[in-house]
């Protein structure tokens, strides 16, 4: 199964994308943190995109096109791509890829979230320094103040492009290039939307349910 989400900033993605990974097996392709890493390791890619990514803006389409490609040949049982194809050039080479090893998108996965919920998400997420493990001050609280859950870290780091004007501008491009892909996918019949409001569980629920997954089967190949 190769699944895609589609969502604007703060829709969700990486929640529901690392909850598929969690219960079904399918492997989180995430270009957003692949991006961040390759800044944190100071690698001429980082260096490359880093003030791009800082003010909001979308890295070239050949950088994140190469980035997925190599990593949809890891032979996993299944994919779900988080903010990967963000643009119709970006889909369009994804196609092509697919089928040339006769593979296919399964499906795609409109989170839909309204904008005035998008804006107190992504300002009140904040991460675990050393595992990366993600919260979010009201919604996704550590369990004891200032303690990570997964592996006890103290330290704790607020993304750059998670200012309030900086979201502004992802939205912005979000709505001038990301959403033309909703009807490119419609019209291939791929297409469902669902209310990514809600509590996180509630929405993995609906999530399942569109991608019909019963509770804890593993994609097999
Ligand atoms: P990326 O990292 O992909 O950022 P994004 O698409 O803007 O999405 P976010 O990570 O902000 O949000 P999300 O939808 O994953 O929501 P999350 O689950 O975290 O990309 C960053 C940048 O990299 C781009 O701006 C661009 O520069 C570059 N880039 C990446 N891919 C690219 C591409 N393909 N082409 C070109 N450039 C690319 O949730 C947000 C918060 O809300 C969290 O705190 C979470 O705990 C909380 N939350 C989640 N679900 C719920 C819920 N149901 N109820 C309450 N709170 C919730």
């Amino acid at each position: 199964m190769i699944a895609i989400l589609i969502g604007a900033p703060g829709a969700g993605k990486g929640t529901q994308a690392k909850l598929l990974e969690t219960n079904y097996g399918l492997q989180q392709l995430a270009t957003g943190d692949m991006l961040r890493e390759a800044i944190r390791s100071g690698s001429p890619l980082g260096e490359r995109v880093k003030s791009i990514m800082s003010a909001g803006g979308l890295v070239p389409d050949e950088i994140v096109i190469q980035l997925i490609e190599q990593r949809l040949s890891t032979g996993a049982a299944g994919y779900v791509l988080d903010g990967f194809p963000r643009t119709p050039a970006q889909a369009e080479a994804l196609e092509q890829f697919l089928a040339k090893r006769g593979e296919a998108v399964s499906a795609v996965i409109a989170l839909d979230v309204p904008e005035s919920y998008i804006v107190e998400r992504v300002t009140g997420r904040f991460s675990c320094t050393s595992c990366g493990a993600g919260y979010h001050r009201v919604h996704r609280p550590t369990a004891i103040d200032g303690v990570c859950d997964q592996c006890g870290g103290k330290d704790f780091v607020v993304r750059p492009d998670d200012q309030q004007e900086v979201v502004e501008k992802r939205l912005a491009v979000y709505a001038d290039q990301t959403a033309a892909l909703l009807p490119f996918y419609k019209q291939r019949g791929l297409l469902s939307r669902i209310d990514g409001t809600g509590t996180v569980e509630t929405v993995a629920s609906r999530l399942a349910a569109v991608l019909k997954l019963t509770n804890q089967e593993k994609v097999s190949a």
